[in-house]
């Protein structure tokens, strides 16, 4: 049986920070409020002309990197964002080119928060099915230039960064299962209302902000993620306690924290993230995978959950052996 293993994981982050100091001075709030609804200290925010492509270039180098391959090897591009560079060509298509990679298939995914999990779960189909052998996988937003940077309960919540993966044939073990789902009913409780086809006129005006209901959002949140790691259980017959690090994405750490309370895990064998990041959309997890690599705490064969929860709504996990 052919699985699809992370061989290599890569981030990066801008380097200009702003701390909830900072927001203070610029809308109604305070230090303490947000560390205590949502556990973010601090956010790395682009500069001007600092684009999603920019730091997703840089993730993917260093993922390529770990993984001891050459870009050229690479054989698919999936590319989770939700704050493309440009309205096409993709994202994907765009990295494509600075990599010096042709041919292969590149594209991108759109399901805000979840993207990271829905391109994992898309790419690990082309790997398990042959089609290719070497995936690089990516999420990556510049979520500050969706922001109405006046409203206070939007503003604090989010950060910029990259994150990504090698994912290669594996024939001894890898990605166990992978869930996706989503519920379009919910459009409204979490959205920028514009596009390119409706609204039009607000995103040529420079408003095309996140809008969020966060209380009804939040227990919407907190139901699904702990049906969905029911889920991922039951469909490897595995218990909670075989589960060694739960990578969750990072919108919020009593979020995070229900989850790992149904899991029965200690905050310990927890990846968290969000207090130096914020929420970065697609790329809080791998983001967070890659902090926990490197530092050395996720070993290799150790079991990982990773799960999120977006606009759409999406939701999704995935469980593998590191
Ligand atoms: N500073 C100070 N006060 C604030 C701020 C702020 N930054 N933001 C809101 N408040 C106020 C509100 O106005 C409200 O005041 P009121 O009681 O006088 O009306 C009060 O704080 C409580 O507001 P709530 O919205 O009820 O606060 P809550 O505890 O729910 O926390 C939060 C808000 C952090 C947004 C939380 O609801 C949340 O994390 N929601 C989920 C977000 C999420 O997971 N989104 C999905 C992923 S994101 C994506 O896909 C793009």
């Amino acid at each position: 049986m052919t699985f699809a293993r992370i061989t290599g994981t890569g981030s990066y982050l801008p380097d200009n920070i702003v701390t909830n100091k900072d927001l203070e001075k610029m809308v109604d709030t305070t230090d303490q409020w947000i560390r205590e609804r949502t556990g973010i200290e601090r956010r790395h925010i682009a500069v001007e002309g600092q684009t999603t492509v920019d730091l997703a270039e840089q993730a993917a180098k260093n993922a390529i990197e770990a993984a001891g391959i050459k870009a050229e090897d690479i054989d698919l591009i999936v590319f989770a964002t939700s704050t493309p560079d440009k309205i096409f060509p993709s994202s994907a298509c765009i990295l494509q080119a600075r990599l010096g990679i042709h041919g292969c298939p590149a594209f991108d995914i759109q399901a805000v928060c979840s993207g990271f999990v829905y391109a994992l779960a898309t790419a690990e189909k082309f790997i398990k099915t042959g089609s290719s052998k070497k995936a690089l996988v990516i999420g990556a937003e510049v979520f500050s230039r969706i922001i109405n940077w006046e409203d206070r309960g939007t503003c604090v919540l989010f950060g910029d960064g990259a994150g990504a993966v090698i994912l290669e044939a594996d024939e001894e073990t890898g990605i166990l299962s992978t869930h996706i789902h989503a519920d379009g009913q919910y459009e409204d409780l979490l959205h920028v209302p514009c596009g390119i086809a409706d609204n039009y006129d607000q995103v040529k005006a420079g408003r095309a902000f996140v809008e969020m209901k966060g209380n009804e959002v939040f227990k919407v949140a907190v139901n699904t993620l702990g049906k969905i790691v029911d889920e991922t259980l039951e469909a490897n017959q595995m218990q909670k306690s075989d589960i060694d690090w739960l990578v969750p994405h990072q919108a919020n750490l009593r979020i995070i924290t229900a989850t790992a309370r149904k899991l029965n895990m200690s905050m310990d064998q927890v990846v968290v993230t969000v207090n130096e990041h914020g929420n970065t959309s697609a790329a809080s997890i791998p983001l967070a995978l890659d902090v926990a690599v490197r530092d050395g705490r996720i070993k290799r064969n150790e079991v990982l959950l990773l799960e999120a929860f977006g606009g759409g709504f999406t939701w999704g996990s995935a469980l593998l052996r590191y």
